[in-house]
């Protein structure tokens, strides 16, 4: 057997005709930008995460930049954000001037630490980005108990947890605003690049729609410094036929992230610990495990694809060598950097697949 770490061709096979239906509609209205298919999927997401507003953008990293400017957040602020994440979470914060804290992780589930968040607040922190790291929720209460304490703003990082929850509730619905990443390979991607943001506010849903439109409140005339981040009528087109399968795709991925865990047995292999009350959507299935090196070479015997997420922290890229972290700065993040590694979760995977890699991952 050879297995991929990912392969969008099965889904997208199976998905084509009906796919094309859609896009021939997009041609036929001429709807390219925006459009009755963006507007449909703004409605149906919105409906689906149980929040206001949903505003369709041209990718997830201009979702977190148009958070931040509808936030004003700028220069001489400080937001806080995990360092084990996309580095398109900390962009954002660079694209307004202001200057991104990295906190570390908590040990057990992985993702931001309450405890380094408290640490790291000074009298100019503004917000905390959370990130749902691996499509597992990070711990919304927490957080939340302290962006109230400190008066901050919660932005929720949404773009590898598309219809996970916490305690029931959609994550996407707990921030003042939350963004989305619909690229291709997420659990609800695109055919191209798209995003979103999800918002109950009213007056930062009008907000980010005139951000996104050059900062037109209507034709030519321009309020304030915009840009080009609409979403395109395909990518709208898509997205609607895809939001229609996407808790059948999550189920199945939570089927066999369900079936690694009980049927892994082996102590060379450890897991992502769930933060209580929530619901995981297995965007990936990361494992820390014993000797990495040795362990790719195992996988590489048996012909498992598999990838790191992520081989290097962003307080310790070059990008923001500027901001003087060094090696040790947040130690838990960059032991997982070194242990862990991303191993086939996506819902075409078949039954024998996860037989053969559950069986190669006991032999290790
Ligand atoms: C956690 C996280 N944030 C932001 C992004 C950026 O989204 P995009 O690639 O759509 O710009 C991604 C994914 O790419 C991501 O995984």
């Amino acid at each position: 057997m050879n297995i991929p770490f990912f392969e969008l061709k099965r889904q997208a096979k199976i998905l084509k005709d009906e796919i094309l239906k859609e896009l021939e509609k997009i041609i036929d209205s001429c709807e390219f930008s925006l459009g009755s298919a963006v507007e449909e999927f703004e409605r149906n997401f919105a409906n689906y995460l149980n929040v206001k507003y949903v505003i369709g953008l041209n990718n997830g990293t201009s979702a977190l930049h148009l958070a931040m400017r509808a936030l004003d957040i700028k220069e001489g602020d400080e937001v806080i954000l995990p360092s084990l994440t996309f580095i398109a979470t900390a962009w954002c914060v660079s694209y307004v001037g202001a200057k991104p804290v990295f906190v570390d992780v908590d040990e057990e589930t992985w993702q931001i630490s309450p405890e380094d968040v408290k640490k790291k607040i000074t009298k100019n922190t503004k917000a905390i980005i959370g990130v749902h790291l691996y499509g597992q929720p990070f711990d919304i209460k927490k957080i939340m108990d302290i962006a109230k304490e400190y008066n901050l703003h919660l932005i929720e990082d949404c773009a590898q947890a598309h219809g996970a929850e916490y305690y029931n509730k959609k994550v996407g619905t707990f921030g003042i605003i939350n963004t989305f990443s619909f690229y291709p390979t997420k659990n609800l991607g695109s055919y191209g690049e798209a995003g979103a943001i999800s918002t109950n506010d009213e007056n930062i849903a009008n907000r980010i729609k005139i951000l996104r439109n050059q900062g037109q409140i209507k034709k030519y005339e321009h309020i304030e410094i915009g840009y080009n981040m609409r979403m395109e009528g395909f990518q709208g087109a898509v997205l609607n036929v895809k939001l229609k399968y996407l808790d059948k795709w999550n189920n199945r991925r939570i089927e066999i992230a369900n079936r690694y865990l009980n049927e892994i047995k082996n102590p060379k292999i450890a897991f992502q610990k769930l933060v209580e009350g929530s619901k995981g959507v297995y965007h990936l299935f990361v494992i820390k495990v014993k000797d990495r090196d040795k362990f790719v070479s195992h996988l590489e015997k048996f012909k498992i694809g598999y990838a790191f997420h992520y081989p290097k922290p962003i307080h310790l890229q070059k990008a923001y060598s500027f901001l003087g972290y060094k090696e040790g700065s947040l130690p838990i993040t960059e032991e997982l950097t070194k242990t862990t590694i991303s191993i086939p979760i996506f819902p075409e995977l078949t039954d024998e697949e996860v037989d053969y890699i559950i069986k190669a991952l006991n032999e290790y």
